[in-house]
C-alpha cells in the first residue's frame, strides 16, 4: 500500500491519540503537540510550524482546540483565537499547498431544541461562546477549500484523558454514597477509537468534504450513560458504594454556567450512505472501555 503522510495537530488529546493509533499501521505520521504548534501563536508562527512539520503531508487533521466550555464562556477572545483565528491560518496554509484539511467540530453548534437526530443540513444555533467558536471554525475550514472536511462529534470519551464521564462516574460510585447525574440531557456517548476508525476510509477522499456527523449509534441520557458505566464496573468486580445513579436536572448542575443544548443526537445517515458502514451501538465500545481502561484502576488486588 502507498503510505501517505498524516499530520495530526493535537496528538496528545483524547481524539488525537485515537487518530494516531488508527493511522500508525498504514501511514506515515507526524503528531504535533502544543509545544510544536500552539494555537495561541500568530499566523506567522503557525505557518512556520506547519512549514517545519507538515509540508509533505497528504492530509492535516486538527484535533486540538479550546474544549473547555465554561472557560470559553469566560474568555471569548481566547476561544476565538484557539478555535477560529488559528484554524483560519491552518486552513489557508493547507489550501495554498493543496493539502486536504480536516477539522473537528461539536454538537454544541446546535440549540438542542429538536427531538430527532440532527442532520448536517439542520441550521446551527449555538447557545454558548464555545458553540459559536466551533461554528466559526467550521466556516473558516470549509471556506478555505472545497476539499476540506469538518467532522462534528459529540459526547466523546477515550483512553489517555481519564476526565471523561466513564472514568468520572465509576470513581464517584466507588467513593460516594450518592451519585446523581443529569437526566434531561440526551446524546450519544461516542468512543474516540470508533470515531477515528470511521474516518479512516474518508481520510484521503477529497470528495468527502463539507460537514459530516459521526457518533456511536443509539442515544441515552447522561444519567443512563453513567449508570451503564457503573453497571459495567460492578460486572468487572469493582466494589462501589453507589449502585443506582439518581437523576439531576441540567439547571441543577449547570446553573449560571455556559448553556448546554439538551438534545444533541447526531444523524449518521450521510456517513452510512457515503461508506456503506454503520457505527456500533454506544454500549458496545463503552463496555469494552470500562473493562479495559476504567475498572482495572479500581479493582483490589
Ligand atoms: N470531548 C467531547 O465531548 C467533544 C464533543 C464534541 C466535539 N469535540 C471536538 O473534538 C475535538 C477533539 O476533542 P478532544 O475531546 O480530543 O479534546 P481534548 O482531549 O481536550 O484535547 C484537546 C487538545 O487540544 C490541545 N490544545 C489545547 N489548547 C491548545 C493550544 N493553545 N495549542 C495547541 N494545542 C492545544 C490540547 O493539548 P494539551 O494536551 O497539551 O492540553 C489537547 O491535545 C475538538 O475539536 C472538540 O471541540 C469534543
Amino acid at each position: 500500500m502507498n503510505r501517505r503522510k498524516v499530520a495530526i495537530i493535537g496528538s496528545n488529546g483524547r481524539l488525537g491519540r485515537s487518530l494516531q493509533e488508527v493511522c500508525q499501521p498504514d501511514h506515515d505520521l507526524v503528531g504535533l503537540t502544543r509545544y510544536d504548534l500552539d494555537l495561541a501563536w500568530s499566523d506567522r508562527a503557525i505557518r512556520e510550524a506547519l512549514d517545519k512539520f507538515a509540508t509533505d503531508a497528504d492530509v492535516v487533521l486538527l484535533s486540538a482546540g479550546h474544549t473547555n466550555v465554561d472557560v470559553c464562556e469566560a474568555d471569548p477572545a481566547e476561544a476565538e483565537q484557539l478555535n477560529v483565528t488559528s484554524v483560519r491560518s491552518i486552513a489557508q496554509w493547507c489550501a495554498e499547498r493543496e493539502i486536504r484539511f480536516i477539522n473537528f467540530s461539536s454538537d454544541y453548534v446546535f440549540d438542542g431544541e429538536k427531538d430527532t437526530p440532527y442532520t448536517e443540513d439542520d441550521p446551527v444555533r449555538p447557545l454558548s461562546v464555545y458553540g459559536q467558536s466551533k461554528v466559526d471554525g467550521e466556516e473558516v475550514t470549509v471556506g478555505a477549500s472545497e476539499r476540506n472536511l469538518v467532522v462534528r462529534l459529540t459526547w466523546l470519551y477515550g483512553p489517555g484523558k481519564p476526565l471523561a464521564t466513564p472514568d468520572w462516574a465509576v470513581r464517584m460510585a466507588v467513593e460516594n454514597d450518592h451519585l446523581n447525574v443529569v437526566s434531561d440531557r440526551i446524546g450519544s456517548p461516542s468512543y474516540t477509537g470508533d470515531m477515528a476508525e470511521a474516518l479512516l476510509p474518508l481520510m484521503f477522499d477529497d470528495s468527502a468534504s463539507g460537514i459530516l456527523h459521526l457518533c456511536n449509534a443509539g442515544s441515552c441520557s447522561w444519567q443512563e450513560w453513567a449508570q451503564f458505566c457503573v453497571d459495567c464496573a460492578i460486572g468487572c468486580g469493582v466494589e462501589v458504594k453507589t449502585r443506582e445513579v439518581g437523576p439531576l436536572t441540567m439547571d441543577d448542575l449547570f446553573g449560571d454556567r455556559a448553556t448546554r443544548p439538551r438534545y444533541t443526537v447526531l444523524s449518521t445517515a450521510k456517513y452510512e450512505a457515503m461508506t456503506g458502514r454503520a457505527l456500533p451501538d454506544w454500549r458496545v465500545p463503552l463496555r469494552h472501555y470500562v473493562e479495559a481502561h476504567v475498572a482495572p484502576r479500581f479493582l483490589r488486588i
